[in-house]
C-alpha cells in the first residue's frame, strides 16, 4: 500500500475504534486532535454502538438490504458485521477510502464497496446497486448516513435527505447523526475539522429530516438512543435518530 500523505477522518476513526486499517499519518492527526480536545476513543465507540443499535432495529423490522453513505472503513462493528444476514453496499466519495474498503471486502458476496457522492445518488454504480441493494427504489432498505451531516450545509443536507426519501421505497429507514456544539469550547480542535465542518444547535436537527419521520426517541445524543443498560458516559458530541419513510 502506498503511504498516504494526508490523514483521513475515516482512518482516524478506525484508530480510535482500535482497528488495524490506519497509517502513521492518521495516528499523528488523531493524537494532535486529542491534544486540542481530549480523549476520543470512548466517543467514537459510543457512535459505533449507535450504528449497531439502529442497524439491528432496522434488521429486526425485516429489512435486509443497506445502503451506506460516507461509509469510511467497513470494519469495527460496521453494518454487515452487526446485520450478518443482510446485503450491504458501502459508498464513500474519497477514492483512497473506496480502494481500502474494496480491499477489505474483497471476496465477500454480501457486502461491496463503491464510489458515491452522498449529495448526488446518480453517482452510485447501478451494477453495484443491483447486486447489493436489489430492492433499492422498489422495497424497504436501510440508509445509513453517519459522520456526513456535519460536512454539508443546511440546504445541501435537506435537499440530499429529500432526494433519498424520494428514491427510497416506503418502509425504508434512515440512520443519521448530527454534530452538536461540543467543539465550540475547543477552538483549536474545531479549526482542525476544516472549513466545511459545521456544528448545529440541537433544535436545528429535526427540521433537516424533512419528510423522514423519526422514531419516538426523536433526535437525541447517540448514547441515549435506546441504550442497552446505562448510556455510555460520553459528552453529547453526536446526536442521532432513526427515521422511516411512510407510504405516500
Ligand atoms: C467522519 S468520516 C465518517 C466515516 C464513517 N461513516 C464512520 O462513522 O465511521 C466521513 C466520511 O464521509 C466521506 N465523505 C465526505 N463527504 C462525502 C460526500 N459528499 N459523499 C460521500 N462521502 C463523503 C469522507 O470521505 C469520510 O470517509
Amino acid at each position: 500500500m502506498v503511504e498516504p500523505d494526508l490523514p483521513s477522518t475515516a482512518r482516524m476513526i478506525d484508530h480510535w475504534l482500535g482497528g488495524r486499517d490506519h497509517r502513521p499519518v492518521d495516528v499523528a492527526a488523531a493524537t494532535a486532535f486529542e491534544a486540542a480536545y481530549g480523549p476520543c476513543a470512548a466517543i467514537f465507540r459510543s457512535l459505533r454502538a449507535f450504528l449497531g443499535r439502529t442497524v439491528r432495529a432496522v434488521a429486526a423490522a425485516g429489512v435486509d438490504e443497506f445502503l451506506v453513505f460516507g461509509a469510511g472503513v467497513p470494519t469495527c462493528g460496521n453494518v454487515h458485521e452487526v446485520a450478518p444476514g443482510a446485503s450491504v453496499l458501502y459508498t464513500d466519495a474519497d477514492p483512497e477510502t473506496v480502494r481500502l474498503g474494496q480491499r477489505l471486502l474483497a471476496g465477500s458476496d454480501r457486502a461491496g464497496y463503491g464510489h458515491g457522492d452522498a449529495t448526488d445518488i446518480g453517482t452510485l454504480d447501478p451494477a453495484q446497486l443491483r447486486r447489493f441493494v436489489p430492492g433499492w427504489g422498489s422495497g424497504p432498505v436501510g440508509v445509513v448516513f453517519l459522520g456526513l451531516a456535519a460536512f454539508l450545509d443546511d440546504d445541501t443536507l435537506a435537499r440530499t435527505l429529500d432526494e433519498l426519501y424520494q428514491a427510497a421505497a416506503p418502509g425504508s429507514w434512515l440512520a443519521i447523526d448530527f454534530d452538536g456544539t461540543e467543539l465550540a469550547a475547543y477552538p483549536e480542535a474545531l479549526a482542525m475539522m476544516g472549513p466545511a465542518f459545521r456544528m448545529r444547535e440541537p433544535e436545528r436537527f429535526p427540521p433537516l429530516l424533512g419528510r423522514w419521520r423519526p422514531t419516538a426517541e426523536g433526535v437525541v445524543p447517540v448514547a441515549r438512543w435506546r441504550p442497552v443498560g446505562e448510556p455510555e458516559p460520553v459528552p453529547d458530541a453526536f446526536h442521532g435518530a432513526l427515521a422511516w419513510r411512510p407510504a405516500d
